[in-house]
């Protein structure tokens, strides 16, 4: 059921990103169908849907790691697939939903591949790198841990190492599907704080509709590989909404400085 049109901004030249009629398709079936939207510089945009909405598939989409059927996604004026492997490494990091590697590397070694787009025979690795790796393993708490090897981390040491990897790169853009995945409460606020803190251009497919309420801009919802709608938290979760598109019943409580919202879920036997 559609509530609001899925109304994305009007596309500027200022946009870091945009995607125009997004299609994806697997053996003709629809997975994400017709996305448009546009993320400003600095903006950090939360998608959140239901599961197997096709949050991962637009992530992966925006990211270049999926063709689409139909459609285009646009990096700072150009086209993603006009850009090469290292160009793009350089505007755009991408945190998956599940990443794992069979390497056997040290964390801080790991975090390091994050500056391989920016080295090269005429810019060999230097203290710069070493002080920018240095100060990612500090920021997501992963210091203590860096000459560990990386298989051996828990699941959230290793999503925090993911995110440190991703930051390393420097990019403008940060793509992350559900980033906050596995992680104990105190990184899930500290990492989403940090990003925000970053002044990175952010995408990231959040689960937490309360996270996604504290720290994003602008709420874009997805629902059978279709947006819903688009717009700021406090506009986009009502009781209504949230009871249509996830099938619960939640209290919407507004700060009264209109500065957010809280959403407080109920017991489905409750009234
Ligand atoms: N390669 C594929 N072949 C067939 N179906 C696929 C493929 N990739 C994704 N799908 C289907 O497309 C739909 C959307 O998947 P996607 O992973 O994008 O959802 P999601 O919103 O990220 O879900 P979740 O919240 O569980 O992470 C799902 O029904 C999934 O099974
Ligand atoms: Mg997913």
């Amino acid at each position: 059921m559609t509530l609001n049109p899925a109304r994305s901004p009007a596309a500027t030249d200022a946009a870091v990103l945009q995607a125009q009629g997004l299609c994806w398709q697997v053996k003709g079936k629809p997975i994400v169908n017709d996305v448009s939207l546009s993320v400003a510089p600095g903006e950090f945009v939360g998608i959140i849907g239901p599961n197997g909405s096709g949050k991962t598939s637009l992530i992966s989409l925006l990211a270049g790691l999926l063709k689409p059927t139909a459609g285009s996604v646009i990096l700072q004026k150009k086209a993603l697939h006009h850009y090469s492997r290292r160009h793009l490494a350089q505007r755009m990091a991408l945190v998956e939903q599940q990443a794992e590697t069979s390497e056997r590397l040290t964390a801080r070694q790991a975090v390091s591949l994050g500056r391989t787009p920016w080295l090269s025979l005429l810019t060999p690795w230097s203290e710069k790198d070493d002080a920018i790796v240095q100060s990612m393993l500090e920021k997501v708490d992963l210091q203590p841990l860096q000459h560990r090897c990386w298989h051996t981390f828990s699941g959230g040491e290793k999503q925090r190492l993911h995110i440190a990897r991703a930051l390393a790169q420097q990019p403008q853009l940060l793509l992350m599907d559900e980033p906050t995945n596995h992680l104990d409460i105190q990184h899930q606020i500290s990492l989403l704080s940090l990003v925000k803190r970053e002044k990175l251009t952010v995408v990231a497919a959040l689960h937490d509709l309360n996270h996604a309420a504290m720290f994003c801009d602008r709420i874009i919802v997805m629902k059978a590989g279709r947006t819903e709608m688009q717009g700021p938290p406090d506009a986009v979760f009502t009781r209504e909404n949230l009871r249509a598109w996830f099938d619960i019943d939640a209290i919407v409580e507004r700060e009264p400085d209109g500065a957010g919202c809280f959403i407080r879920y109920q017991r489905p036997d409750e009234p």
